[in-house]
């Protein structure tokens, strides 16, 4: 889970996006996170405090609370608790506030108050937004150590599109997620360049159909992702463009030579390339420009099938600077065929994973396999999440960097 244990301090202020806090309390919670939430007077206009109280199993607090509980020091003790604090949605009027050390409520108090990292979400109409004076405060919000995130261009409240607009909770979550890792972790890909691939490719048949396999890119996703949240500039190239982007640079391709067009001209200027693609080893000769129809009377359809070019093999021949890893995905002699696969293509690690068994593999949110290294170091991973392999992956390249 990405927040287990993690204390969130969420700040609700007055702006319309404010009904959509239950669900990214939810989301902390089911990640592991306890929540405490403030909520201003504003706010309580576009959410419920019962909903949030009932969702986040806590008191919700706010100024009535400080004049209730006099004894407390609850701007104080608040911002303690957290391991931080996120403001969504921020209003223009909170930003504004903030910037020029306001400490008129409980919300801006405690934040004036906290030395943890303060990620805020503004959300707001477009027109707002582009002030130069909203515009001033959140630069000087910068300055000041906060985190501010740029609100996404869509339909807003307003009933037409505009920049303005608060991420879904589900992209605030990975964005804290990520955020709060690089604050916590040691950068040590910081400054590298990484490519990473992912996906199984379809090799077409006709224009409707394919010739695919089961690699559904999770793995490499949760490479590239890692790569990135260990600091690295990283670019996924995919057949499965469907996951939270984040900070990755993302290259759809669909066929094996569209992913060897794509990797091959980004080669020369990075520091590591990492194949958690699955290629097909074989595409048909010639696709057929319509669909293909049944004939009566013919019982069978033939497809010549032709080679496609072997990736993995082709970069191993033009290595210079590069660190080159690839997967051996295996249903038998799995170290033996990893061991192979390494030295015949000039790889610096392989990962050898197992994907005839019940759990592991392809489309599976599990793994587990060895890292095998040229100077036949060999690590076993045991069965783990596949974003905690692909971080303990990224982390064991970075020692060789
Ligand atoms: C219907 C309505 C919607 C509003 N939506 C937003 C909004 O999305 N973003 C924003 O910055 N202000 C919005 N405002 C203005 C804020 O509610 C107002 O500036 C308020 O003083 C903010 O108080 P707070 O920052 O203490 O919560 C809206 C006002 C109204 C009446």
């Amino acid at each position: 889970m990405m927040f287990t244990g993690k204390h969130v301090l969420l700040i609700i202020t007055g702006g319309i996006a404010a009904y959509k806090m239950p669900q990214l309390v939810r989301l902390f919670i089911k990640q592991g996170a306890q929540v405490k939430v403030v909520i201003t007077e504003n706010a309580k206009n576009f959410v419920t405090v019962k909903t949030l109280a009932t969702v986040s199993q806590d008191v919700v607090y706010d100024d009535h609370y400080i004049s209730e509980n006099v004894a407390e020091l609850t701007h104080l003790d608040l911002p303690m608790w957290a391991d931080f604090v996120v403001i969504a949605p921020a209003t223009a009027d909170i930003i504004a506030k903030l910037a020029n050390g306001f400490a008129d409520n409980l919300a801006t108090t405690l934040v004036l108050a906290c030395n943890k990292p303060v990620y805020i979400f503004p959300a707001m109409n477009d027109v707002m937004y582009a002030q130069h004076v909203t515009q001033r405060n959140l630069y000087s919000l910068n300055e000041s150590g906060l985190t501010v995130f740029s609100p996404e261009t869509g339909p807003l409240a307003e009933g037409y599109s505009g920049k303005g607009r608060l991420p879904e909770p589900a992209t605030i979550i990975e964005t804290v997620y990520a955020a709060f890792y690089r604050y916590s972790h040691p950068q040590v890909l910081q400054g590298k360049k990484f490519i990473v691939t992912a996906g199984g490719t379809r090799e077409a048949i006709d224009p409707v159909r394919f010739i695919g396999n089961r690699s559904s890119g999770k793995m490499g996703y949760e490479l590239a992702r890692a790569a990135s949240l260990l600091g690295a500039n990283v670019t996924l190239i995919t057949t499965q463009p469907n996951f939270p982007k984040g900070d990755l640079k993302v290259v759809t391709v669909t066929t094996a030579e569209q992913l060897q067009a794509a990797v091959e001209v980004r080669y020369a200027e990075v520091d590591a390339v990492v194949m958690a693609a699955a290629p097909a080893d074989f595409r048909v000769a010639t696709p057929a420009d319509q669909k293909i129809k049944k004939v009566d009377g013919e019982d069978e359809l033939k497809l010549t099938l032709i080679k496609n070019p072997d990736i993995l093999a082709s970069l191993g021949k033009k290595k210079k600077q590069q660190f080159l890893a690839g997967f051996a995905a295996e249903t038998q002699d799995l170290e033996a065929n990893a061991q192979k696969k390494l030295k015949h293509k000039h790889l610096n690690m392989i990962i050898a994973n197992n994907v005839g068994g019940a759990q592991g593999g392809f489309d599976s949110d599990e793994n587990a396999g060895k890292i095998i290294f040229k100077d036949g170091t060999v690590k076993t991973i045991a069965m783990t999440s596949k974003a905690e392999m692909a971080l303990t992956i990224m982390t064991t390249i970075s020692e060789r960097l």
